[in-house]
């Protein structure tokens, strides 16, 4: 996805190390070897073991993987040195075999085991954690990252699902498709889910994985490592696909505390109180700071092969470091 627009954006020696934060099945890493030079390197990571599996068949010597999440990047920094590497490319979300596979649990399009983990080894499946969740938990889980105008009902029909489950009155909820059905009968009785082209579920299908895989907080880490990987002028590319994570992301390469300084007529105190307050960039906590490159939009030459990619941003960030570095 967005594949020219990325390595373009981020290659600016062909020669140097760069890593792709999220492999799936290795598009953008393919696409990078393609670009680089013989003394490039690419160490690419995805916390999916079957991933991990798929990349093993890319045999070049300027490539190599490794199964480890965004929170592992800081390690990456311990082993290459600080401030060694060109570009980072991480394009977000699940992949498309995570979608597909039903065996994954990851879509209510065919029915599978209820468990939405990118990483099955780590964590808890869905299943697990719907079966203990609270009412007030579960729809918070969905508002705030489904956007589900339905949370409050369609959290109280799963949890009573689950009870009842508990009590040997009900079927336990293990698979997705009982999951898509059960939100759907809510939904049709509340007149809502009605968007074209959309099933009922797919709004609480994101919000759940979001949680389960802990999404938001693992953005975090990545935008909290990236700069202490990056030389000075090396590049960061995150594609996201909803607006929570592009908020951060666009968010992140503001150089909110520079926005400040330019403020006027600010006396001392109140300047240093609001430097605090704005929660600058992570890059400007003593590694430097982001200045935005651009952001990007699939083609409609893209589009048409892939409407996946319709709601996928690009965002492209520099990292540069501060004098004193
Ligand atoms: C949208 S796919 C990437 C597709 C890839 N660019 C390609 O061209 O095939 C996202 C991949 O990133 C992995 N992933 C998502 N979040 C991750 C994280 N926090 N740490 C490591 N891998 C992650 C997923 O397991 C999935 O394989």
């Amino acid at each position: 996805m967005l594949l020219r627009e990325t390595i373009e954006a981020i290659v600016q020696d062909p020669d140097g190390l760069y890593i792709d934060a999220t492999f799936g099945r290795g598009g953008h890493s393919r696409a990078l070897l393609a670009r680089l030079g013989p003394a490039g390197r690419l160490v690419a990571i995805d916390r999916d073991p079957e991933a991990i599996e798929a990349a093993r068949c890319i045999r070049d010597p300027r490539f190599s993987i490794r199964h480890m999440d965004f929170q592992g990047l800081g390690q990456l920094a311990s082993e290459f040195g600080a401030h060694a590497v060109e570009g980072i490319i991480a394009d977000l979300g699940v992949s498309s075999p995570q979608l597909d596979e039903p065996h994954r649990g990851f879509g209510f399009q065919r029915d599978g085991p209820l468990d939405m983990r990118m990483d099955p080894s780590q964590g808890r499946a869905a299943a697990e954690w719907l079966s203990e969740v609270s009412v007030d938990d579960l729809e918070e889980v969905l508002r705030n990252y489904g956007d589900e105008r339905h949370a409050r009902a369609i959290a109280q029909s799963i949890v009573s699902r689950c009870t009842d489950a508990h009590r040997g009155e009900a079927e336990p909820l293990v698979r997705t498709g009982q999951l898509a059905a059960l939100i759907a009968s809510v939904l049709r009785r509340r007149g809502g889910g009605k968007t074209p082209g959309h099933h009922p579920a797919t709004r609480s299908f994101q919000a759940i994985r979001i949680h389960i895989n802990d999404e938001l907080s693992q953005l975090e880490a990545l935008l909290k490592a990236a700069p202490r990987l990056l030389r000075n002028g090396g590049r960061l590319g995150v594609i996201s696909f909803h607006s929570l994570e592009d908020r951060r992301v666009k968010q992140a390469f503001q150089p909110s505390a520079q926005r400040v300084d330019r403020a006027i007529g600010m006396g001392r105190a109140r300047h240093a109180m609001l430097r605090t307050l704005v929660a600058p960039a992570p890059s400007s906590r003593g590694h430097g700071v982001w200045k935005s490159i651009g952001r990007f939009r699939a083609a409609d030459e893209e589009l048409s092969e892939n409407p996946r990619a319709r709601s996928a941003i690009l965002r492209v960030g520099q990292h540069q470091l501060e004098r004193s570095e």
